[in-house]
């Protein structure tokens, strides 16, 4: 049995760093990711005026100190690097508290959507230019003075939670009633944090999809500090278990979390045949976590995925479409067209780099079909920047019966800086 741990889950460290300047009072956070996306987002914060110590943690990552302060108007432009909830989760905070500022990022975040965030905030009365490209960073954001936002009740076209974020955020520091409607459930830990921050928000499940709301008339305006111990990220223990899966080693993952938004996964894995036991751990801010034990002993089936769960396992999809070149049969995922403008196409990407690898690969306009094979798997493949692209072929490097060199394996510090040397270990046993 090897026994491993994962860097504290990324959006909820986003979410710690970029709320905990914003409560009356001291927070304290343990086990922050360490990657370079949570690393920008403390740096956006330093800029704003937030006053934040880092340390190792005994855990996984780094524990901070942060000091609640009213945010300032930055000197430069605040570089959001590659990192898109950093990016997203910010305008809303500032299009709420009114505050100036340019924001940016490097060639992959500014090739993203941020239509989706600004317009909604737009209708609410931010004033807002593009400085590049339409729709894109850099994004100048204009101060304002005097006044207050408009209230919004927002129907989403897509089910995002940083658009979901972003909008509440801008509630949060307006104190402005805000609502979104989202298609399928995402990812709910801004909710969840706001909720232990004591921040009243309202979820409901409706016919059309699901809603989130906050009513600032029941609230004063005031955000507890966090006391927050953070649970290991489930998208970067997935690919853990994955490689455990493919190297056909069993191994053990401490401290992740359990959220349901996030877990979706492993429901597919099990429909796969694989077999992945879990324990209940500590729960912390809302935010549950347990252990997972990965059994490798059985062969993997094809899987065949579309509709509303697609959001809740959208950042695994890349590992899922690796293990499915392994799988007995023809996998298939649809109603992905959100891929397309994730840190990479990796719809494109994913189906570029199966195909050179010797897979069988159709691309579909949202989605792939991927014919497992047991033939051996050959070649280099093409990262374009994307952690995660890095890490789902990196994983598929651990099947005995594949050679993937990929060209770019620094990006997975993106999210998992360690990731390189726990696969290592899993190949090795
Ligand atoms: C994230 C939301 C998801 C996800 C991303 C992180 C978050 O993006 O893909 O990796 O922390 O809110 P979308 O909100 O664009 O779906």
């Amino acid at each position: 049995m090897i026994d491993l741990r994962v860097p504290g889950d990324k959006s909820v460290s986003h979410r710690a760093v970029l709320l905990a300047p914003l409560a009356t009072g001291v927070s304290r956070i343990e086990g922050l990711g360490d990657g370079a996306d949570v690393a920008t987002s403390l740096a956006v914060m330093r800029a704003l005026g937030a006053r934040i110590e880092t340390a190792r943690s005994a855990r996984a990552g780094l524990d901070a100190t942060i000091e609640g302060h009213v945010l300032a108007e930055p000197a430069g432009t605040l570089d959001c690097g590659n990192s898109g909830t950093t990016a997203r989760l910010l305008i809303g905070i500032l299009a709420g508290a009114g505050i100036g500022a340019t924001l940016d990022g490097d060639a992959s975040l500014r090739a993203r959507p941020m239509r989706r965030v600004v317009y909604p905030l737009q209708a609410m009365g931010l004033r807002a230019h593009y400085l590049g490209g339409a729709g894109r960073l850099p994004l100048r954001l204009e101060p304002r003075a005097t006044g207050t936002l408009r209230t919004l009740r927002h129907r989403a076209r897509v089910a995002s939670a940083q658009v979901k974020s972003a909008i509440l955020l801008a509630g949060v520091t307006g104190r402005v009633r805000v609502s979104v409607l989202e298609p399928a459930r995402s990812r709910d830990h801004t909710e969840r944090m706001l909720r232990a921050m004591g921040v009243p928000l309202g979820t409901a499940e409706t016919e059309s999809g699901h809603e989130a709301s906050l009513d600032p008339d029941a609230w004063d305006g005031r955000l507890t500090p966090l006391d927050l111990v953070i649970p290991g990220d489930p998208s970067s223990a997935a690919f853990l278990v994955g490689a455990a899966l493919l190297a056909g080693r069993d191994v053990r993952i401490e401290g992740v979390s359990e959220n349901p938004t996030r877990t979706a996964f492993l429901d597919v894995l099990a429909e796969m045949g694989a077999r992945v036991e879990r324990s209940a751990g500590q729960e912390s801010g809302g935010e549950p976590a347990g252990d997972w034990l990965v059994r490798a002993d059985a062969a993997l089936e094809p899987f065949d995925l579309g509709g509303r769960r697609i959001p809740s396992l959208i950042d695994e999809l890349p590992l899922l479409s690796v293990l499915s070149a392994r799988a007995a049969g023809r996998s298939v995922f649809r109603d992905a067209g959100e891929l397309r403008v994730k840190e990479s196409d990796r719809i494109g990407l994913m189906a570029e780099n199966l195909s050179a690898l010797g897979v069988e690969v159709e691309e579909l306009p949202e989605g792939l079909a991927i014919h497992g094979t047991d033939r051996r798997l050959e070649g280099r493949v093409r990262t374009g920047g994307d952690h995660r692209m890095a890490m789902a072929f990196g994983t598929l490097g651990l099947d005995p019966r594949a050679r993937v060199e990929v060209d770019d394996p620094a990006c997975a510090g993106v999210s998992f800086p360690g990731f390189w040397d726990l696969l290592e270990r899993i190949r090795h046993g």
